[in-house]
């Protein structure tokens, strides 16, 4: 009996061998992604006709999507294959996933891309996702209404950003009491985190924890910029700015109802569509700076990885190396304005033509700020937890930044036994 089963089980293995496979690709609808991950599983099936890829649709907000992965993988689900992966997810969720490089051309492929980024996907010497794009925040804002108020070019300081939004705002909402001047990712999420992150390494106020495993919060300069930021929150943002995820303030800023938007570079090819009220009247810069600090940008960035429980994992890694290759990547880079991970395209006429902007701030998507993941590894995800929950509460009212900032250090120290410190001179350079 025995014997038979067994028989008829290897027979289903092989005859399914033979037959067409599914690969399921999870990932992202944020701006064009589902429908660009749509084109490549065609270019896919194309090139593959034994293999069928099945592009699955999860949440738009990364900590949603986490929770959601994290129970497929509890269950040991074989249902997804292939799963796009924040960069700062590798130490948590690398017991889950297999080591890429033990797949054919994985170690040549790696290293082609960003070091910085391959290195944030390793764990232990294992990749646990092959690079896909990376992220860093910029600052868009409209050329014609700059124009209008004659102001020279984009703010160099968050000072000169609240007078232009200021002014902007003033003239602009005679006509439109819907503009608000300045929008960015205030709701209580991990968007939030990278927001803040922003405004207090632009001020010299650290990286929340250090690389060295050294909790620096809890400084003058960051009580300073989130009581600033809160002060935003209904003066030059609108008061549901503190409900904002990434594509809340794509629609607001494309409605042509703000003068400012911080988000990250896939917003740009889609404001510029044809169907867009905004197309041709916006740019981006660099962040604005703090007084006595530089402009930064926060490290963002999805990967593709393998998932331990898929059934089919030698396709599906070839299916990830294809979503990964430059051939995608200059694809999406055109079509969706999501950064290479790989430096030649960066070089690539035809991704500078259609994205100038990868070219002109590269060096902010090089030297953008990484999130405290490394340090904290396992923990990184209630780290972050407790930090934009409290940056939240400031932005709400409900706390004083000094004292939210002063309880954020002591439940850090209780979480992660780290000692508390003031943050060193700038660290940076991602890649
Ligand atoms: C972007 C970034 C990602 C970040 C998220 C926060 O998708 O690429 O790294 O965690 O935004 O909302």
């Amino acid at each position: 009996m025995k014997k038979v089963l067994l028989a008829l089980l290897s027979l289903g293995l092989l005859f399914g061998a033979a037959q067409a496979q599914t690969i399921r690709v999870a990932g992202g609808s944020v701006g064009q992604e589902l429908e660009l991950s749509r084109q490549l599983a065609q270019m896919y099936m194309e090139q593959n006709p034994g293999v069928t890829v099945e592009i699955i649709q999860t949440p738009d907000q990364t900590d949603d999507r986490f929770a959601q992965y994290l129970q497929i993988f509890e269950a040991q689900s074989p249902d997804i294959d292939v799963m796009q992966l924040d960069i700062v997810w590798a130490g948590q969720l690398a017991q889950h996933l297999v080591n890429l490089y033990d797949y054919e051309g994985v170690q040549g492929i790696a290293d082609q891309h960003f070091p910085a980024i391959v290195e944030a996907n390793t764990v232990e010497d294992q990749l646990v996702a092959i690079p896909w794009f990376t992220d860093a925040g910029i600052l868009y804002y409209r050329t014609d209404l700059l124009e209008k108020y004659g102001f020279d070019g984009p703010p160099q300081t968050w000072t000169e950003l609240e007078e232009m939004s200021t002014a902007i705002q003033e003239g602009e909402r005679q006509e439109n009491p819907d503009f608000s001047a300045f929008v960015w990712q205030g709701n209580s999420y991990e968007g939030l985190t990278c927001d803040a992150l922003e405004w207090v390494n632009s001020v010299g106020g650290g990286q929340i924890i250090s690389p060295e495993q050294v909790i620096t919060i809890n400084n003058p300069a960051a009580v300073d910029i989130i009581s600033r930021a809160a002060e935003w929150v209904g003066t030059i943002s609108p008061t549901g700015v503190t409900g904002f995820a990434e594509e809340d303030a794509r629609n607001f800023f494309q409605a042509g109802n703000a003068a400012f938007m911080r988000n990250w570079p896939y917003a740009y090819t889609i404001m510029n569509a044809d169907d867009s009220p905004i197309a041709g009247n916006f740019d981006v810069s660099p962040l604005p700076a703090g007084e006595n600090g530089e402009s930064a940008a926060t490290l963002g960035g999805w990967n593709l990885g393998v998932s331990r429980y898929s059934t089919n994992v030698e396709a599906a890694v070839d299916v990830a190396k294809f979503f990964t290759s430059q051939e995608a990547q200059k694809m999406r880079a055109i079509q969706g304005s999501f950064n290479p991970t790989l430096p030649a395209l960066y070089e690539d006429q035809e991704v500078l033509e259609a994205v100038p902007f990868f070219g002109s701030l590269l060096d902010v998507f090089t030297n953008a700020v990484a999130r405290p993941s490394a340090p904290t590894g396992q923990q990184y995800n209630e780290v972050s937890r407790q930090f934009f929950t409290a940056v939240h509460n400031v932005l709400t009212g409900n706390e004083e930044a000094d004292v939210a900032l002063e309880l954020l250090a002591l439940d850090l120290q209780d979480l992660t036994g780290f000692e508390t410190g003031e943050p060193q001179a700038e660290t940076g350079s991602a890649q």
